[in-house]
């Protein structure tokens, strides 16, 4: 079964196509960061009108770059949410029609479950059961997945998901959007021991996380030592090494804790914040602790794109689930909700 999938949900779009028995054959972005830079952030209704651009030129490439023609294509998958409502429009309107022209379904894919799923396009992919670790810019949550579409919500963020506080604190420090790879390259100059940032949430049981206290640690700790312009580079890389660290630590002592709970081994983080090379690091060395694995997608599946919504529609498709040409989206969608594959 050949899927093409379109993803719209936030500020990439997102095209590919993942043939069932072949694996992925293409895969094309367009990212909004330079459109979003000088705000500091996304602007949903540019956001929007961005993908109508972009989508059909993108789907033009995917084409050529497979050799594929339009009539070869057996289903459509896209994001139904959760994100930008807009945006999300934009991409189930293109699936919808696309799908009306050639009388071929469509499936509303959950973009969290994309992420989820994205390791599985790697080649030494995840096998279930295990813990998922989803660190995106809207989302920090931890799942015991026991199949696809089986799904139970172990620990979540009362408040800024991790993604968000890369991107704030770099804010606030005079960085670029997005600020996660932004913070990354900066603490690789940051020095060890200069500040230490609290670890939230870690001395009381369960696995729910807060982030929106390290910000505020974050503007405290910059207002109060930089008076020095000459000293102000190497500050900010040693308030971006300190917040970097309790962002780990604290994620690393949280997955440990989901390992020991649930008694599995093998982890699987996804989403934008997977891609950060100290958080690999570090859920590697607490892994090795239980003889298991981290799992993770290459960098650019890490973050949003087309090839994981693709993937996460392919599967739902194969059992035969689709859904009517009703262009729904859904802003907030609960992964729990999601039905299982059987
Ligand atoms: O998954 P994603 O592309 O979009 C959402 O679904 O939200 O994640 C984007 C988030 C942003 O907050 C961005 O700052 C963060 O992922 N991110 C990173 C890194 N690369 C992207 N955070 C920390 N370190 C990185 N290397
Ligand atoms: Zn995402």
């Amino acid at each position: 079964m050949l899927v093409l999938g379109v993803e719209t949900s936030c500020d990439e779009t997102g095209v590919a196509l993942y043939d069932s028995n072949k694996g992925l054959l293409a895969d094309a972005l367009f990212s909004q960061i330079d459109l979003h830079r000088i705000y500091g952030g996304v602007v949903p209704e540019l956001a929007s009108r961005d993908h109508i651009k972009r989508l059909i030129p993108l789907l033009n490439q995917v084409l050529a770059d497979s050799g594929c023609t339009k009539t070869d294509i057996d289903a459509v998958a896209y994001t139904a949410g959760p994100g930008l409502v807009g945006a999300l429009l934009v991409g189930a309107s293109f699936a919808k029609a696309f799908a009306f022209a050639l009388d071929i379904p469509t499936i509303g894919v959950h973009h969290m479950e994309g992420h989820l799923l994205a390791p599985m396009l790697e080649k030494d992919p995840p096998r279930f059961p295990f813990v998922g670790l989803l660190v995106s810019g809207g989302h920090t949550q931890l799942i015991k997945v026991t199949e696809i579409g089986c799904y139970e919500l172990l620990g979540e963020s009362v408040d800024d998901a991790a993604g968000e506080a890369f991107d704030k604190t770099a804010k606030l420090l005079g960085l670029n959007y997005p600020g996660g790879p932004e913070i990354a390259k900066l603490a690789l100059q940051g020095r060890e021991n200069i500040f230490k940032f609290p670890r939230p949430m870690v001395d009381r049981p369960g696995l729910m996380f807060s982030f929106s206290g390290l910000k505020t640690a974050a503007l405290n700790t910059w207002q109060n030592n930089k008076c020095h312009a000459e000293t102000s580079q190497q500050l900010k890389a040693d308030i971006a090494f300190a917040f970097q660290q309790a962002v780990v630590d604290t994620l690393t002592i949280k997955c440990r804790r989901a390992l020991l709970d649930t008694g599995l081994s093998q982890l699987v983080i996804a989403g934008g914040v997977s891609s950060n090379k100290a958080l690999r690091e570090s859920l590697e060395n607490m892994v090795s602790e239980f003889q298991g694995h981290v799992y993770y997608a290459r960098p650019e599946f890490c973050t949003d794109n087309g090839a994981m919504i693709a993937y996460a529609g392919c599967q739902r498709l194969l059992v035969g689930q689709h859904n009517d040409l009703a262009i729904e989206t859904r802003a907030r969608w609960p992964m729990q909700e999601l039905p299982a594959l059987k």
